[in-house]
């Protein structure tokens, strides 16, 4: 059941990309050292590239999947989720990831917009389900029990993310919207920021200006770690 809005208290939305992993570990897609430095998107992240070759597919994901069980939430999650936890009014914190930080490191008001890496979906049945281990062509789903249907629940480039309509409704209601460790390049998550500027404060934490920064109120530049506790704090200050 949502906590009921405090009119006191701006609703919040808060939407993250790789950057607010990034010191947990977790390589971005556009830095230097990032995933798209090393593949081709239309390679591995594509429902074309999957009916291509699922093999090299599913080795890209298990590859990443596996990387979660090395690594945890850092500062900047757990700041998140004491936020989730304390913040009266309203709050949906929207992310483009598919790691499973936040929601380990306890938020809860969470929506993954492009699925989740510990999740699997079954082209046959559409059963989705968690998911920890390597998937392959020859994996049986558990549910409908027929093998070469299962896909790593990930939303792909030409795919509709997760979602929109509750994400859009808490965008049409939000008072003050943060936009954190995004690149600011791949819509819709990209096109947040136009949709509510103006009408809601919107601010950005980010290491560099991403694509989107002269849209923003405000933007903040440095290590998510660094710059999410203290927006954290700043807000709870507001309800003692
Ligand atoms: N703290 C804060 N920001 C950081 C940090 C950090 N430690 N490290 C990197 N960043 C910033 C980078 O400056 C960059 O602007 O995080 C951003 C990461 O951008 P991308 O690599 O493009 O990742 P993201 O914006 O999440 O990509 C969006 O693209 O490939 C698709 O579906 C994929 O969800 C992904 C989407």
């Amino acid at each position: 059941m949502p906590r009921p809005a405090d009119p006191a208290l701006p609703a919040i939305v808060i939407l993250t990309g790789a950057g607010i992993s990034q010191e947990s570990g977790l390589a971005t897609f556009r830095d230097p050292d990032g995933l798209w430095q090393r593949h081709r998107p239309e390679e591995l992240a594509t429902p074309e590239a999957f009916a291509r070759d699922p093999a090299l597919v599913h080795g890209f994901y298990n590859a990443r999947r596996a990387q979660l069980r090395g690594v945890s939430p850092n500062a900047a999650h757990l700041a998140l989720a004491e936020l989730d936890a304390r913040w009266p009014g309203e709050l949906l914190l929207v992310t483009q990831n598919v790691d499973d930080l936040h929601d380990r490191a306890g938020s809860k008001r969470l929506l993954h917009m492009h699925g989740a890496l510990r999740e699997a979906r079954c082209t046959r049945c559409a059963a989705v389900l968690p998911w920890e281990e390597d998937l392959s062509t020859a994996t049986p789903c558990p549910r409908c029990g027929t093998a070469g249907g299962l896909r790593p629940n990930i939303v792909w480039f030409g795919e509709m993310p997760v979602g929109m309509d509750r994400i859009g409704r808490a965008l049409d209601r939000c008072d003050l919207f943060v936009s954190i460790g995004t690149s600011g390049l791949v819509y819709p998550a990209a096109s947040f920021v136009a949709e509510v500027r103006g009408r809601a404060r919107t601010v950005e934490l980010n290491l560099e200006p991403s694509a989107g920064s002269a849209l923003f109120d405000e933007a903040r530049h440095g290590p998510a770690t660094a710059l999410v506790p203290a927006l954290v704090a700043e807000l709870l200050a507001r309800c003692g």
